[in-house]
């Protein structure tokens, strides 16, 4: 069965089951207040850093893949590098993983626009090999940069990679996530990068909790 059937009949499941959408984000919205601001000081930073030549990977890099969502987001989402799609279209998150990701958002009533996506590199390793610390020493400046303009209340990383490029540390991913973990002063929660759920469709369900427990651990930040 396609991998978009499976998830559509997960979620259809759990609403009949329930009675409701799988988790309903809560009526205090997911963005916090904020005007262009905060836009506009983005899209400079974005302008003053996308022709990046600080490592090798400015060479062969199609498109500098800055970040997309909301500037007021109240949760960031932190992959590891953009993929081919990624590199194609400059925005994280577009391929069969980013589509994946878009559904186990909405599984807890979030859509894409609500949230902002971004990559620790900024730039497509070739043949999507993992990141060099070399290239994160050179490339995490900016995303922290990135969270200091947005300041979401919660920090998710996407996948093992990311997490242990975040946290600075060897766990494995069974061992970093359902935990709250803090990073830059906010908390961080650590899930399967959407690509590992593609590979592992039995641990979808895995996913939608996690998302679930974002969702709790966002709602006691309020
Ligand atoms: N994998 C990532 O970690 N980030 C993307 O943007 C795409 C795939």
């Amino acid at each position: 069965m396609p991998m978009k059937k499976q998830i559509e009949n997960f979620l259809n499941w759990y609403r009949d089951l329930y009675g409701r959408e799988l988790y309903i984000a809560d009526e205090k919205g997911m963005s916090i207040d904020g005007d262009g601001e905060k836009m506009e000081a983005l899209k400079t930073f974005h302008l003053q850093i996308k022709d990046c030549q600080k490592c090798p990977l400015g060479k062969t890099r199609t498109n500098f893949v800055f970040g997309v969502g909301n500037p007021n987001a109240a949760i960031m989402f932190i992959g590891e590098a953009p993929g081919y799609h990624e590199d194609q279209q400059g925005e994280p998150f577009v391929g069969r993983g980013g589509q994946l990701l878009n559904k186990l958002l909405a599984g807890v009533g979030l859509r894409r626009e609500d949230v902002y996506i971004a990559n620790i590199l900024k730039c497509r390793p070739p043949n999507n090999r993992d990141p060099l610390p070399e290239e994160v020493v050179q490339c995490i400046p900016y995303l922290h940069r990135q969270i200091e303009m947005i300041q979401p209340r919660v920090l998710v990383a996407l996948g093992r990679i990311a997490a242990q490029n975040l946290l600075q540390t060897k766990e494995s991913l069974g061992n970093m996530r359902r935990r709250v973990w803090a990073y830059q002063d906010k908390p961080l929660i650590v899930t399967y990068h959407p690509a590992y759920i593609l590979r592992n469709m039995n641990m979808l369900d895995a996913g939608v909790e996690d998302m679930k427990f974002v969702l709790e651990q966002f709602n006691q930040t309020q």
